[in-house]
């Protein structure tokens, strides 16, 4: 079925096209970075008026680029939550009322659930039975997945989600939001050893997360700097970057140990990073785990994730009434 998906649970506007075998033939993002950065943060409100202005736009392009008409598109999808309430209507009623105009199927889709499947799309073999580690913006979380639908919360962050720790972080720094990928990138001058951070609940026996002792260790550190922050700053992103992939990293490869799981998925915002990928790839062929992370224009929001498990529910016969409303607090839950 050739899917139309729209994206709008927080400040990026996409849209994506998928082909009947699932190929990607467009997907478009509009970002508002540059609006919400004046604010230090996204601002609710501004995000929603955004989407409004940029949803037609977004919409012709995608087409353009898929060379696909309204009339071809036999499945329409939207993200349903969690994210902003007002962002969310947005790219949900345009979804739903496309798909009234046209005729076709709607359907509803959790945006954790387009992270946690995204790094099977576009591979011919389909979701498999993974460990799976969901790292954005607003979450970290550890599945077992067992199959499309199945899936185990095995553990989550306690506090602060993993790029909520990178935004926090660089912002007591001085870098501008969103701090993830300027952590990235100031990170590759530093030495990952120069300060040592604690690896929060690394030795304890369960499968969850803590961020907020790392930051707070951050802070006192800049308390007692004896250069200029400017100097420090790169080792600084270097070893808080590594504090944290040390701990997502060592987690999920306990947690695949423990299950017996030979693969390991890696998705979200925060599998964007580098050092994060470039560590996980080492760990992986040490222990002989097949990894798969998604590629970098899939880590980030975007709207193809949501159209391929748009394609999944579809296959299985989960389509939405238009009637459902959006849950910004919508979590990740077995379809069976
Ligand atoms: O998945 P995402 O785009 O949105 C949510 O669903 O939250 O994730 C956004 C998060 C932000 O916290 C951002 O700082 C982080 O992902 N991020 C990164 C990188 N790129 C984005 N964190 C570390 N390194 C990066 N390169
Ligand atoms: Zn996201």
């Amino acid at each position: 079925m050739t899917t139309l998906a729209i994206e709008t649970s927080c400040d990026e506007t996409a849209v994506a096209i998928l082909d009947d075998g699932g190929d990607i033939l467009a997907s478009e993002i509009a970002t508002q970075i540059d609006l919400h950065r004046a604010y230090g943060g996204v601002v609710p409100e501004v995000a929603s008026r955004n989407h409004l202005l940029k949803m037609r736009p977004v919409l012709t392009k995608a087409l353009e680029k898929a060379e696909a008409s309204l009339a071809n598109i036999d499945l329409f999808a939207a993200t349903a939550g969690p994210g902003l309430a007002g962002a969310l209507l947005i790219g949900n009623t345009t979804a739903k009322s496309l798909a009234l105009a046209q005729g076709k199927p709607f359907v509803a889709v959790n945006h954790l659930e387009g992270h946690l499947l995204s790094p099977f799309l576009g591979d011919p073999r389909g979701v498999r039975p993974s460990v799976a580690l969901v790292v954005s913006g607003g979450h970290t979380l550890l599945i077992h997945l067992r199959a499309f639908g199945d899936y185990h919360l095995c553990g989550q962050t306690r506090d602060d989600a993993a790029g909520e720790a990178f935004d926090k972080v660089a912002k007591m720094l001085g870098l501008p939001y969103p701090g993830g990928p300027e952590i990235d990138r100031e990170a590759q001058a530093g030495d990952p050893r120069a300060y040592d951070f604690p690896r929060s609940m690394l030795s304890h026996g369960n499968h969850d997360f803590s961020f907020s002792g790392l930051k707070t260790a951050v802070l006192y550190t800049l308390d007692k700097l004896d250069r200029p922050l400017e100097d420090c700053r790169p080792d600084l992103c270097a070893s808080f970057q590594e504090a944290v992939v040390d701990v997502l990293i060592t987690k999920t490869v306990r947690l695949a140990r423990e299950l017996g799981e030979p693969c390991v998925t890696v998705s979200g915002g925060v599998s964007c990073n580098r050092r994060l990928r470039e560590a996980f790839q080492d760990r992986a062929q040490r222990e002989g785990i097949h990894l798969l992370i998604a590629p970098p224009s899939l880590t980030t929001d975007n709207a193809a994730m949501i159209a391929y498990v748009a394609q999944l529910k579809a296959a299985h016969g989960q389509f939405s009434p238009l009637e459902e409303d959006v849950d910004p607090n919508l979590r990740l839950s077995s379809s069976h």
